[in-house]
């Protein structure tokens, strides 16, 4: 059951089916999931097509994640699945296009990721526009957070995700809760279309921390939702304070979301080592000869 006073919504982030029923059993609810190609290549189906020298074609590899999301989204009818696009540094905004529209006919509840870089706000903007769902990963900036609120203006609520990677600005020595808070602090005067989906969680102390900031939906590991489960699914008190373990604070910009999204300095590091990453795990899927 999920407990009287938790208002952020809970998802998974895994890509493997047997996992999310081993979660809803433990947890009693599940709101969602959210794959990415990293965790696709984790997969065990996928990961014994490797280990057996029987990579995807690169037409089968999209098969598989479509029948993956099928069964995930039959799993959890009433919750949301994210899909995301294979995006390398060169991929058009109209190669976005396709793979999100193709994306969109797999299942009834996709939001479709989409990376935080110039092309991938262009392909959320025109998606929006079509009333499609999107969740904008790889967001490490409040600045690409604005960016993201004024690329999909007009889109309904709940349907921009806004996916901020907490545990890799941890990775570096800045303290990731810092930019949850930060995001959150500036989206809370807006009309509300995008929802902050903390993402990139490592423990149970960043899962608390996003509980208490209030984010508006989670995911996290199986590994932290079960022992979540196992502690009694506890919501953090009026009290509750997060040790930031000695991170470096991040502190908050006070921008302001009237600008038009090529406004806003979008450029990160992170977004860009997270985009050949998830670019190199899909590839590995794939048999580059076929
Ligand atoms: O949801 C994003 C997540 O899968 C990335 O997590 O641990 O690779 O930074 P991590």
């Amino acid at each position: 059951m999920r407990p009287d006073n938790l208002k952020t919504r809970i998802f998974l982030d895994g890509a493997d089916p047997e996992e999310t029923r081993q979660v809803m059993a433990s947890l009693g609810f599940l709101d969602g999931q959210t794959t990415n190609p990293s965790l696709l290549a984790k997969n065990p189906e996928a990961e014994a097509h490797k280990v057996a020298g029987n990579k995807f074609s690169s037409t089968a590899i999209y098969d598989f994640y479509k029948t993956l999301c099928q069964e995930l989204s039959a799993l959890l009818p009433k919750g949301s699945i994210s899909i995301e696009v294979y995006a390398d540094a060169g991929t058009t905004v109209e190669e976005m296009l396709t793979q999100a529209r193709t994306f969109d006919t797999w299942i009834p509840n996709a939001h479709i990721k989409l990376p935080t870089t110039a092309a991938g706000l262009a392909a959320a903007a025109v998606l929006t526009g079509e009333g499609r769902r999107v969740n904008m990963t790889l967001v490490f900036s409040q600045a690409q957070a604005a960016a993201v609120y004024a690329a999909t203006r007009g889109a309904g609520p709940g349907d921009v995700f806004l996916s901020p990677f907490i545990g890799r600005l941890d990775d570096r020595g800045e303290n990731g809760m810092d930019l949850i808070k930060n995001i959150l602090a500036m989206y809370a005067p807006s009309d509300g279309h995008v929802q902050v989906l903390t993402a990139s969680v490592r423990s149970m102390e960043h899962f608390m921390c996003a509980l208490a900031l209030g984010s508006d939906l989670i995911t996290a590991p199986a590994k932290v939702l079960l022992a979540w489960a196992e502690a009694g699914k506890p919501l953090p008190g009026k009290n509750y304070v997060y040790n930031a373990k000695g991170l470096t604070p991040i502190p908050d910009e006070a921008l302001t979301l009237a600008k038009s999204w090529q406004d806003y300095p979008i450029g990160h590091p992170l977004t860009d080592a997270g985009l050949t990453k998830f670019a190199a795990d899909w590839n590995s899927l794939i048999d580059m000869t076929s």
